[in-house]
């Protein structure tokens, strides 16, 4: 377990920002970090960060306690903070030196290190531009790069894509992907989660500080669905082909809508040779049989209201 947290409470005066959080991360894992705004994301990520003391309870970092070893968590972790700061007429070359500079690495390793952060993030090309005149995707880019200088084990990022127009959100989404296959352990938060599906090994959604889901995309998926929905397309009489399917059994509604007979199944199933079977019995003819996705922000949308556990 490279993150573990045990019992994880953070409060601040009265409000309760973290409520007893056990959160299991594996080595090499992509955990995205999901859960509206005030959940306690960012108060959880500075905590693994060693920027925040918990108020009780633990985490630990590749296996070193937060508060305690902090020094020895520092160097394996890249922390990518929800903000970029400002660097007034400082080129993109001279702010990555900088950063390794700071963290001792000198010469001609130096260089070297900065050309390949450069080169990953894809911003040689802007390697004497101003930050300042970045726009916010190359800022992200390049803040990432700068935690990419030591090479942490660890890469901690607090909603990266945020504010991000959709081009700049596939190219840092791109250069996660390529990180993750390095063999870093990346953990993303975000309140959107269908911008991590694709990205992410594992998720956890977070809800006024408690965790509410852990697990795989797929498991929340199917924890959210209940039931499963099917969408039947015929060329002939729709409402009889309603009043046919709405009678087979484990069809618990059947309605029309949008040129599709939409029916609810009781179970969940990815056979419907029933329905077509049906549909064939009563010659109605079939244009198309398919599964209504549960897309990632309905499943969401469910487990954050409570309607699953
Ligand atoms: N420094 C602070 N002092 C007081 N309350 C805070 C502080 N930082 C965060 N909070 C509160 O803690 C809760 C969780 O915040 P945060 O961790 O920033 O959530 P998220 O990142 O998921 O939006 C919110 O209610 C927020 O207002
Ligand atoms: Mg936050």
């Amino acid at each position: 377990m490279i993150i573990q947290t045990i019992n994880l409470t953070k409060r601040y005066g009265e409000l309760i920002a973290l409520n007893n959080l056990h959160l299991n991360i594996e080595e090499g894992e992509c955990f995205g970090y999901i859960g509206p705004n005030g959940a306690g994301k960012t108060t959880t990520i500075r905590i693994l960060a060693t920027l925040l003391r918990p108020t009780w309870g633990e985490a630990r970092v590749c296996g070193h306690v937060v508060g305690y070893e902090s020094r020895k968590i520092r160097p394996l972790i890249g922390y990518v903070p929800d903000f970029f700061g400002a660097y007034e007429d400082m080129v993109v070359q001279e702010y990555l030196e900088f950063f390794a500079a700071a963290y001792n690495i000198t010469g001609k390793k130096r260089q070297q290190i900065v050309g390949d952060v450069l080169e990953l993030t894809d911003l040689t090309y802007k390697r004497d531009g101003l930050v300042d005149s970045l726009s916010r995707g190359m800022k992200q880019r390049l803040s990432i790069a700068r935690v990419l200088l030591h090479d942490p084990r660890v890469l901690l990022l607090d909603e990266p894509a945020s504010g991000l127009d959709p081009r700049a959100r596939i190219e840092i989404r791109e250069l996660l992907k390529e990180l993750h296959r390095m063999g870093k352990t990346i953990i993303i938060s975000s309140h959107i989660l269908p911008e991590l599906a694709d990205l992410c090994t594992s998720i956890g959604i977070l809800e006024r500080g408690e965790m509410i889901f852990q697990g795989s995309v797929t498991e929340a998926v199917r924890r959210a669905r209940m039931g499963t929905v099917v969408h039947v397309a015929t060329p002939d009489d729709q409402e009889r082909a309603r009043q046919v399917l709405a009678e087979l059994p484990n069809v618990e509604n059947a309605m029309l809508r949008n040129g599709f007979v939409v029916l609810s199944l009781q179970n969940e199933t990815t056979d419907f040779s029933f329905i077509a079977n049906a549909m064939i019995r009563n010659e109605l003819r079939i244009h198309e049989i398919k599964q209504e996705e549960v897309n990632l922000e309905t499943a969401f949308m469910r487990l954050t209201k409570g309607i699953v556990q």
